[in-house]
């Protein structure tokens, strides 16, 4: 699969959006019988601080119990690279987050387009 063969968005449909909803608030069919539930990607709160892509990038390669989170979070590292996961949590960020504010975190000022 070369990198212009990837269609994140049906994949986002396909793989997470049961769980992290449609419109990534978190609020996917399968995420009513979560406690836990998982994270909301649309409050822009979500994104604000260090550290937070790099959680993301390990939450998805290793899968939530990995991070001491939810062990309903699958890990994806068998199915993407890194840099993969990495275009992951820039589309995360950007698609249901756009426009945030971002407060902090040295790497975060890269443009995300
Ligand atoms: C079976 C349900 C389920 C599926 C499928 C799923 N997730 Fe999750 N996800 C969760 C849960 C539950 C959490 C963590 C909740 C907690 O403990 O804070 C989580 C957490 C995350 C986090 C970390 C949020 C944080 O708090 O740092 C990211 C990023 C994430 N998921 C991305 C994805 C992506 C991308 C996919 C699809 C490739 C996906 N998830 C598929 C249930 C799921």
């Amino acid at each position: 699969m070369s990198a212009g063969d990837w269609n994140i968005e049906a994949d986002y449909q396909a793989f997470c959006a049961n769980c992290h909803g449609a419109s990534g608030a978190g609020d996917g069919q399968a995420a009513l019988a979560m406690g836990p539930p998982p994270a909301n990607f649309s409050d822009p709160r979500f994104w604000i601080g260090e550290g937070v892509d790099q959680g993301a990038f390990d939450v998805i390669k290793r899968g939530g119990a990995a991070a001491g989170l939810s062990a309903a979070m699958p890990a994806w590292g068998d199915r993407y690279d890194d840099a993969r996961i990495n275009i992951w949590v820039r589309y995360l960020r950007q698609r249901f987050a756009p426009g945030q504010t971002i407060t902090s975190g040295e790497n975060n000022d890269e443009a995300v387009n």
